[in-house]
């Protein structure tokens, strides 16, 4: 048991990959808070998971500064301290070209993925600081590190998770605050549950990687785990990629067309 007594709070964790995460946290021990804004898969959860100490569900926007406040304020004061926060919640909203998004599709995405993972970060982060002691692991994406069209805000709003993730790495290290980022690919799992029903779809995106599949559900959950783990503490303010090798990939690469020119293609 890993996480025995660890006191780790999940965003987003009533479905998809942070309900993953949660089970793997209480499996391994830990104390468990959660959050997400339908109260129905919050109660659901708690319904799923019998022991009533180990896991605490709050129904919360982490867009909702105040909120977060009032969900850090009782939940610390619960059991005590708070160990390790994930910041998990984020969305995706519309894909579109960038002269065709609408402003508050745009607002929508930075005020969930960057102003909440950063209220969530700060009103947890608080707490840590006062103790002396935290560890915050943030959920970006793969299209942090180098965009992709049609994803500006979602890209965008990632980015900025990375660069938060390494700023406050410098400004908490000394108060024993350190943090890192993860940057998934292609997940079997999450906001892509619809797709992957189509067989059409799982190898689009398989295609798209040197790996030529999707990561598995449990891929995530482990990066996640050893991250918030003593094993990583000297992984600070650091984002990994868990993309198969796809980040700074190219599919049709330079050396494969100048090939084909020879080949006379
Ligand atoms: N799946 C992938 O392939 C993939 C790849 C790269 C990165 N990611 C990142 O991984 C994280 C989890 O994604 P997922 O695939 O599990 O998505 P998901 O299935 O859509 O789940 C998102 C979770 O976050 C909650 N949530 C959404 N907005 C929220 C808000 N404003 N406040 C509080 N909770 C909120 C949702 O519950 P409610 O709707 O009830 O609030 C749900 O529990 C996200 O940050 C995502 O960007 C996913």
């Amino acid at each position: 048991m890993r996480f025995k007594d660890k006191v780790v709070f999940v965003t987003g964790g009533s479905r998809g990959l942070g309900k993953a995460l949660v089970l793997k946290f209480l499996e391994e021990g830990a104390k468990v808070g959660v959050n997400g804004r339908d109260p129905n898969s919050i109660y659901a959860l708690k319904e799923e998971w019998k022991e009533d100490e180990s896991l605490t569900v709050y129904q919360g926007d982490i867009s909702d500064y105040k909120r977060m406040e009032e969900i850090a304020e009782d939940f610390v004061q619960k059991y005590g301290r708070i160990d390790v926060l994930i910041n998990n919640a984020g969305i995706v909203n519309s894909l579109v070209p960038a002269e065709n998004i609408k402003k508050d599709d745009f607002d929508r995405v930075i005020d969930v993925n960057l102003k909440g993972t950063f209220y969530t970060t700060l009103v947890f982060g608080r707490k840590m600081i006062e103790r002396g002691q935290g560890r915050i692991v943030s959920i970006a994406s793969q299209v942090g590190f180098f965009g992709e069209k049609g994803f500006l805000p979602y890209a965008v709003s990632k980015g900025a998770v990375m660069l938060m993730t390494r700023i406050l790495a410098q400004e908490w290290s000394k108060y024993g605050v350190t943090l890192c980022a993860v940057a998934p690919g292609f997940i079997k799992g999450g906001m892509n549950e619809s797709l992957i029903k189509k067989d059409v779809f799982v190898e689009f995106l398989s295609q798209r990687t040197p790996m030529g599949r999707m990561a598995e559900v449990g891929e995530f959950v482990s990066l996640v785990l050893f991250l918030a783990s003593k094993e990583a503490s000297y992984i600070n303010g650091e984002t990994i990629a868990m993309d198969g090798g796809m980040t700074g990939y190219v599919k049709d690469s330079f050396v494969d067309f100048i090939a084909s020119l020879k080949k006379g293609k």
